[in-house]
This record gives structure tokens, sequence and C-alpha cells, in this order.
């Protein structure tokens, strides 16, 4: 399978093109970045692997997504300390959407993995800019939350002494990627009760994780390394798809009314079109949503996802602005 990195020389894109040259499935891998990218291609096209890996500028981007099953995209700027994701809003939602346009021109059947921030906005941009080119399958665009999910299932583990690497039936992350839009669920109830008066700590770190790694780093950026552990986890299950195996299970941003289940969601929350909730797969594009989730929260994680939906209301509503827009 043909997969496609825009932003591949950067602190995600780096990392994750290495990981996704580790991937079997992965036959040709099209590193493309507007600097860069032919020496990170040449870099990890001496790995020993089967893949071809290449460098594309933008003046080859076209053959960089021509054939693509897969794009991921992982361009654009990061956060510095004191800056929220949305501030991010007034590079990246130019830069997400002209990627996007390039996708719908040049694979328009591609699996879109949005990683740019902020992922609550960019992923209206992207599909807005595929609907307004009469391109839109709405299955395809995936915003990737999966961070959420690592950071869930760390910290719980942490707090209850649990082996971190058996987390992910114990808890998920739903709806948005952004401070109070993020909701961690935990499967267990029990487990709610457990953590006592640790509960708070725990959403809250799980909220704003991403803060702890940019005061960490100091100016220089945002989470990297666990992002692109956490791409290549949701891009594996979507290639793991593309070859023909049932997936299900993995939270992603998804347009609601495009999915299966997505209307009754709508219905259930009120105001948002989109949402971060488990998805059903089938050859790699979004089928359904699983709503089921919903109807099993706590009554502390009810009253998160009405945070959640209020925040993202506005957040939903800036990106399709933006892409409707002549900016
Ligand atoms: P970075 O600055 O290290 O890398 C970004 C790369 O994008 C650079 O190589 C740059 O040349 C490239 N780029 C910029 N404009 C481009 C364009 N028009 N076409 C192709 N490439 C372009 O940033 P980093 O740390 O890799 O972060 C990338 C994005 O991912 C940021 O928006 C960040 O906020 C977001 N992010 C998302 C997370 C999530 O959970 N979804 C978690 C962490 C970061």
């Amino acid at each position: 399978m043909k997969v496609a990195i825009v932003g591949a020389s950067g602190g995600i894109g780096q990392p994750l093109s290495l990981l996704m040259k580790l991937n079997p499935l992965v036959t040709d891998l099209a590193l493309y970045d507007i600097r860069l990218a032919a020496g990170v291609a040449k870099d990890l096209s001496h790995i020993s692997t089967n893949s071809a890996c290449h460098g594309y500028t933008p003046q080859t981007i076209q053959e960089a997504l021509q054939g693509a099953q897969v794009v991921i995209v992982p361009a654009g700027v990061p956060r510095k300390p004191g800056m929220t994701r949305d501030d991010l809003f007034k590079i990246n939602a130019g830069i997400v959407k002209g990627i996007v346009s390039s996708i719908g021109q040049y694979a328009p059947q591609a699996r879109i993995l949005i990683i740019s921030n902020p992922v609550n906005s960019t992923v209206p941009i992207a599909v807005e800019t595929l609907k307004s080119m009469g391109k839109l399958q709405p299955g395809n665009v995936m915003g990737v939350t999966t961070l959420d999910c690592l950071r869930a299932e760390t910290f719980l583990a942490e707090y209850l002494h649990k082996d971190k690497t058996a987390m992910s039936d114990e808890v998920t992350v739903i709806g948005g990627h952004s401070g109070s839009t993020i909701v961690p669920v935990v499967s267990n109830k029990r487990s709610i009760d457990k953590l006592g008066s640790q509960y708070g700590e725990f959403v809250h770190r799980v909220q704003f994780g991403g803060d702890e790694v940019v005061k960490a780093k100091d100016g220089a950026g945002s989470a990297t390394l666990s992002m692109a552990f956490a791409g290549y986890r949701f891009a594996d299950a979507v290639l793991r798809s593309l070859a023909g195996e049932k997936v299900s299970g993995f939270p992603t941003f998804v347009y609601l009314p495009g999915v299966a289940g997505g209307r009754e969601v709508q219905r259930a929350l009120g105001k948002v079109d989109y949402f971060a909730l488990p998805v059903v797969l089938q050859k790699g594009t979004v089928v359904g949503v699983d709503a089921s989730i919903l109807s099993n929260l706590s009554k502390e994680e009810k009253g998160l996802v009405e945070e959640a939906v209020r925040q993202l209301v506005g957040n939903i509503d800036k990106g399709k602005r933006f892409a409707l827009g002549s900016k």
C-alpha cells in the first residue's frame, strides 16, 4: 500500500515516517514536505525493509499523492509555552486547506488522517474543502485523537498500579482534541470510585497532558515522539482494515452525518456535527460510530461530555467558516 506523509520532515513527521518504514503493509512511502523531505527519505531508504521511500517537494506534490491509499498530515506549526491549540489556527488552517485541496485533486480516494492542530477545526476545514470540490467521502476524513487515548491509558495505569500495555480496554477518549473537549471514559465505573479524589486530577492530566510536554520542551515545540507513536497506532489500524482485517474500537474525530449511527449521536448530543468516538472501519474507511459508549457514561463523564459539546460548537464553526470564506 502507498502511504504519503505530508509534513514528513517535522518533529512528528520524521519519527512517524520511521515507524511507517517499518510497517510491512507499506510498500511505497511518499514523504512530502516544503523542506528536507529528500534527505529524510534518503536516510530512511537505507533501512532494509521492503518499502520504497521517496521524498517530494511542492513541485512534485502530484507524484507524492497520486495513488496513495492513506495520507497522514502532520504539517503545520506546533505550540509554544502559553499557547492553546486554538492559537495555531491562523497558520495551520491555511496549510491544511491547501494540502487537502491537493489531496482532493490528486488522491481523492485516500483515507486522510489529520494530525495538524487544532484538530477540532482542521477536520471541519478538510471536510468542507473536499465538499466544495465535490470530492467528499466523509468516512475517509479522520482527526487523529489517539494521543489522548495513550495518555489516558498511561495515567490511569499509573494511578491504579496496572500494566500500561493492557489498558486499551479499560479507558478510551471521546469528544474533541483540545482541553476540556477531551473526555476520558473509563470502562469499569468502579475504577472511578477507586481513583476517589484523584479522579479530577486524572481527567485534568488527560485533558492538559499536552501542556506538560510543551512546558518541559521549553519553547522547542509540543509532543512529537509520543504523537508519532499515536499516529502510527491509528494509521496501522487503518492499514490493517484496508488489508481486509476487521478493525473497530479506535476513536477518531469524524463528521457525524456521513457515517452510520452519526445522526443518532448528533440527536443525543445536540448541536455538534463532529465528535470523536470509537469507530468501525471497513477497507480503511469509517463506516460507523459506536454510540453505545454514550449510553454508559457515569454522572461525571456526562458532565464532561456536556462541557465538551459546548466548546466544540465554536471550534467546529470556526473551521467551517474559514473553509467557506475567501481566506
Ligand atoms: P514541526 O514544526 O516540527 O513540523 C511541521 C512540519 O510541517 C515541518 O517540517 C514543516 O516544514 C511542514 N510544513 C509546514 N507547512 C507545510 C505545507 N504547506 N506542506 C507540507 N509541509 C508543511 O511541528 P510538529 O511538532 O511536527 O507538529 C505538527 C503539527 O501536529 C502541529 O500542528 C501540532 O500542533 C500538531 N500536533 C497534533 C497532535 C495531535 O494529537 N493530533 C499532537 C501533537 C502535535
